[in-house]
């Protein structure tokens, strides 16, 4: 997958973007990220990329001219149904969801925008999609375009090292995932739950699903109304109730 990111802060990317998962990705091949400098694309000596808002106001807005720029120079050898991602509190919520949409995309474009935001013009240009990272406002769209690229590389085939983890993972099938162990057996007096010790496949899948719909119940009951569940898990839910009023 090759994924391009516009932004005025390249450089914000190292670290990030050069250890564990994302480092294996890109030495294994499977991630192209190819970072650009929007500045590279202001023509004056200066290399201006922002400028006062019209109608007055604080804060300086990004110029659409090297934005736009950058993003025709990427697209040039691109496939025509790219899509060209605006990083902004103003778009749909990232999710899960739209991390596997994203991950079934050869090519993405995100643009990062600073200050008070990108020209308008641009957004209308050139943008087809707008994706928010949550209800809050960050100082750049930087970041959002970390959290995004790490979500969505998880998808890649072959980038985790055991592909089906992905898909086990909270908000996968809708639900939280439950607790996890690691020797020793006991610590500070708390022990390893006694099925996940005994290794009967069957009877651990059972309580993992179990403890996943307790976490969900107690963290994030707003999951549980979409969430697709059999009649016993229904039942296990009237229990989890049951024992919040005893
Ligand atoms: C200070 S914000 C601008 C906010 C803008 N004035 C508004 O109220 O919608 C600067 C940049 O940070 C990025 N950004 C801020 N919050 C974000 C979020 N929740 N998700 C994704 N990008 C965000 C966007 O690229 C935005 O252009």
């Amino acid at each position: 997958m090759r994924i391009d990111v516009l932004t005025l802060f390249p450089a914000m990317f190292q670290g990030p973007m050069t250890e564990s998962m994302l480092w294996k990705a890109r030495d294994r091949k499977l991630l192209d990220l190819r970072l650009h400098d929007i500045r590279d694309f202001t023509t004056d000596k200066h290399r201006t990329a922002d400028d006062i808002p019209y109608g007055g106001g604080g804060g300086m807005i990004m110029k659409a001219e090297p934005v736009v720029s950058a993003v025709e120079s990427v697209l040039a050898d691109a496939a025509p149904a790219t899509p060209v991602i605006l990083m902004t509190p103003q778009g749909r919520v990232f999710s899960h969801r739209i991390a596997k949409e994203l991950a079934a995309h050869e090519h993405l474009v995100l643009v990062c925008g600073r200050y008070e935001g990108i020209d308008d013009r641009v957004r209308q240009l050139v943008i087809t999609d707008e994706i928010s990272i949550g209800d809050y406002v960050l100082t750049g769209g930087e970041l959002a375009a970390m959290v995004i690229i790490d979500a969505v590389v998880r998808h890649i085939p072959g980038v985790l090292g055991a592909f089906w983890a992905a898909d086990e993972d909270s908000h996968a099938d809708g639900i939280l995932e439950g607790p996890h162990y690691t020797r020793p057996p006991v610590f500070r007096g708390l022990e390893v739950p006694t099925v996940l010790q005994q290794g009967d496949h069957g009877k651990i899948q059972q309580w993992r699903r179990e403890q996943g719909l307790r976490r969900t119940w107690e963290n994030r009951p707003d999951l549980l109304l979409r969430a697709k569940l059999t009649e016993d898990e229904k039942y296990l839910l009237a229990r989890f109730a049951d024992e919040m009023v005893k």
